[in-house]
């Protein structure tokens, strides 16, 4: 849905573990405001006071169980948060925000992921979003064994990343399954290619997206 509510746009990026989105955003960013955009980047979880406390719960990498039911409720809580706090307020003052992952992580992660009812969490992200949609996704799409490699390297391995192949797997074919079935709004990049090769991509598509949507 475009956000004919609000005067601003809401641009989302998305992608399995290691897919480069948080290389990428401040690049579309700096893009944006180049372009004459008054732009703020934010994040999920964490994108809030509260949902920082969210997600030290969610991706701490401790070996104490969460069950899937108290995962998938405290990413909707950090969700409904986040809106009510960062986004929306930024809408409505005519900005551009672009979020580190939203509503789609959900569906691919718990959803896809965790094997659980795909329309029920729709229907509880349409709840926690008050049916707000992003109106641009950029989907970095990756093979989940190249970006594992990537996040291996790094210190911080959270609970997510530790879980199975089969899981990165399903992750990865539930976001494509989601760009296919909203193909204006969703734009799948290839991340397995250079970081220039995709900032490169995603700018030609802000660049067309700016021209036809945003004038
Ligand atoms: P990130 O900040 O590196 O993207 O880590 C967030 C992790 O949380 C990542 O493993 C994806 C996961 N996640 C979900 O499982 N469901 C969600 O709804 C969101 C927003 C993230």
């Amino acid at each position: 849905m475009w956000n004919k509510q609000y005067s601003g746009t809401f641009i989302t990026l998305e992608g399995g573990e290691g897919s480069g989105k948080t290389t990428q955003i401040p690049h579309l960013a700096r893009f944006l405001r180049s372009a004459g955009y008054s732009v703020v980047v934010t994040k999920e979880p964490g994108g809030t006071r509260p949902g920082k406390s969210m997600r030290s719960i969610l991706l701490k990498n401790t070996t104490d169980p969460i069950d899937p039911k108290c995962e998938l409720f405290l990413f909707l809580a950090d969700r409904a948060q986040h809106i009510a706090e960062v986004v929306n307020p930024a809408l409505e003052a005519g900005k551009i925000v672009i979020s580190d992952r939203h509503a789609d992580a959900t569906v691919a992660y718990q959803a896809f992921g965790r094997q659980r009812d795909l329309t029920f969490i729709a229907n509880l992200n349409r709840f926690a979003t008050s049916e707000l949609k992003p109106a641009l996704t950029f989907l970095l799409d990756q093979p989940p064994e190249v970006g594992l490699a990537r996040c291996r390297n790094r210190a911080s391995m959270n609970r997510l990343d530790r879980e199975e192949l089969a899981f990165h797997k399903r992750v990865r074919a539930g976001y494509r399954k989601i760009a296919r079935s909203e193909p204006d709004r969703i734009r799948i990049v290839n991340a397995n290619q250079s970081p220039e090769k995709v900032e490169a991509a995603i700018r030609r598509h802000a660049e067309r997206f700016i021209e036809k949507r945003l004038g």
